[in-house]
């Protein structure tokens, strides 16, 4: 069976946007490859966090993964710095990367732009501890959003620097990014991502906002003045985005959005799509909040762990042999 890696930061509460984009693939494929799925709170202190609501964040993502509908029976959730060979491995991978192509990643210019307080160097060497989360499971694929495709690429390219240098022991792993909702868009500035983190709330809708809220948020979004409903990302961003979110919550193509919509105005069309988001919310949180509350959830964690250290620790092993970290016995 082939290996899937992918990873979230508890960096806020994911957004619509990392469900559809990420988790809503994990789920339609956790049949087909041996999963692994991990919660980056590494990654996600590259830039400042508040202590108390990290770890609640982490906890929260947790119930959120198996809200979403993963299996833990067949799935192996863990968190990232429960894990050392990430950071480990990560190390090995940072000093084969160059600072050039590092400083051409589009998040860490985005990201450093908005530190007010020097960049933290981590911003500019997330990726190759992103590349060790990978590489580290023997990974074949990564399910992720269009917005990590250049820091998979960069992954790919360690892999083979690595392989050439040292020892053929890495495997190159391949993106795999859905068909529709690879970027969902910010609902106030559909031109920009929708992200988690975002100071301005009304631009995402969390997977834990209060479904009414949500609802409002649907109805109040940017559209364009022209009353066509009609999927056109260059023209119409924010009726495309809309289209986008509704095609992946309800699975019905664009397409077929677009003929049921013809003779609609922007109103009703605004107003299906908020009942729908605000019902597959109710139906989400019903889900997390028995997944938040219970001990289980612990449970699967810590078997988590003990699976992905077992696995990382032999591919550790390896590169550290390979690169002549360590003594040699007598
Ligand atoms: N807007 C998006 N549309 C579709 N997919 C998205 N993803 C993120 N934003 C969108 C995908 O979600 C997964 C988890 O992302 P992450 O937490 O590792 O970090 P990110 O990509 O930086 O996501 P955010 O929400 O923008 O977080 P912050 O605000 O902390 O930077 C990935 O598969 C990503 O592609």
């Amino acid at each position: 069976m082939k290996t899937l890696f992918s990873g979230i930061q508890p960096s806020g509460i994911p957004t619509i946007g990392n469900y559809i984009g990420a988790l809503k693939q994990f789920v339609d494929i956790q049949n087909d490859y041996d999963c692994y799925f991990c919660i980056v709170d590494q990654h996600a202190i590259t830039v400042p966090q508040d202590r108390l609501k990290l770890r609640k964040q982490t906890r929260q993502l947790a119930a959120i993964y198996l809200a979403s509908g993963l299996d833990p029976e067949k799935i192996t959730l863990f968190i990232q710095s429960e894990v050392p060979a990430h950071v480990q491995a990560g190390w090995m991978l940072t000093t084969i990367s160059s600072i050039g192509e590092l400083e051409r990643m589009t998040q860490f210019k985005d990201k450093s732009q908005k530190q007010n307080d020097g960049i933290p160097a981590g911003l500019l060497t997330y990726p190759p501890l992103m590349a060790a989360d990978i590489i580290l499971y023997n990974t074949d694929i990564v399910p992720v959003g269009d917005d990590q495709k250049q820091h998979i690429e960069l992954t790919r390219n360690l892999v083979d620097r690595f392989n050439s240098r040292y020892n053929d022991i890495l495997v190159k792993p391949e993106i795999q990014m859905p068909k529709v909702g690879g970027r969902v868009m910010s609902l106030q500035d559909p031109t920009k991502k929708m992200s988690k983190s975002d100071d301005n709330q009304k631009n995402f809708i969390s997977l834990l906002d209060e479904p009414r809220l949500a609802a409002k948020k649907i109805k109040s979004a940017v559209t364009d003045s022209d009353g066509i409903i009609k999927y056109d990302k260059v023209n119409k961003p924010g009726i495309s985005n809309l289209l986008t979110i509704y095609s992946s919550l309800t699975d019905e193509s664009i397409e077929s959005l677009e003929a049921r919509y013809q003779d609609q105005g922007y109103g009703t069309f605004k107003g299906d799509l908020a009942e729908v988001v605000e019902q597959f919310l109710i139906d989400f949180q019903d889900k997390y909040r028995i997944f938040y509350e219970s001990d289980e959830l612990d449970t699967i964690l810590d078997a988590g762990r003990d699976k992905a250290h077992q696995t990382s620790f032999k591919t550790l092993k390896k590169m550290e042999k390979a690169m002549g970290l360590g003594r040699k016995r007598k």
